[in-house]
């Protein structure tokens, strides 16, 4: 699995417009999947801000961008919070589309200015530790804020769906169509693929 920080950040950036479409679709509970991108969200702004936000600067010697970038998480974060505040209200679907603009506009600012900016200041072996680190942080605040728990809290067991992080087996989820799956913790989906097996 590629583990270099371009490519977990657009990974994660994937996952979370997968959790915009649900939402946006009200296939699912409405109440958990906003809980599940409130709680994803922040891990990925803060680890940004925290491991890789300062490695762009350093390498470009720009800051004025990721200011920019840090200023866009806060008002991500601040659209969400209303959209939380209003989910029985009729506004409910005008907030949602308020903040799914802002976070694509955001995503797609970092794809197309920052993560290159990144990828040509920097070499593989940086982009692959800086990968191991920013996926450190962004667990770390997962499981900080309640939604999931750090990876290898269960490794007492020793299959592939014990050792799996969350999102590894929130793929596998997908791919198997498990319903519900976005609102369930770790346990709930290896016990529902297990299931399927
Ligand atoms: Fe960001
Ligand atoms: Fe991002």
């Amino acid at each position: 699995m590629a583990s270099d920080a371009v490519t977990l950040i657009k990974n994660d950036h994937r996952l979370m417009k997968e959790l915009f479409a649900q939402l946006k679709h009200g296939d699912e509970n409405r109440r958990a999947l906003v809980a599940e991108i409130e709680a994803r969200l922040s891990a990925h702004a803060r680890a940004e801000e925290t491991e890789v936000y300062p490695i762009i600067a350093k390498a470009t010697g720009e800051k004025a961008d990721l200011e920019h970038g840090t200023y866009e998480h806060l008002e991500a974060e601040h659209k969400l919070r209303k959209v939380r505040n209003l989910i029985d209200s009729p506004h409910f679907d005008q907030a949602l589309e308020e903040f799914v603009a802002a976070v694509e506009h955001h995503m797609e600012e970092e794809e197309s200015e920052l993560l290159p900016a990144l990828e040509k200041a920097t070499d593989k072996k940086t982009l692959d530790r800086l990968g191991a680190t920013f996926e450190r942080a962004r667990i770390d605040e997962l499981s900080t804020s309640g939604y999931e728990q750090p990876p290898g809290t269960a490794r007492h067991d020793t299959d592939d769906l014990a050792n799996a992080t969350r999102d590894e087996l929130y793929e596998k989820a997908q791919k198997a169509s498990i319903p519900g799956r976005s609102h369930m913790r770790k346990e709930d989906l290896i016990e529902a693929l297990r299931d399927q097996t």
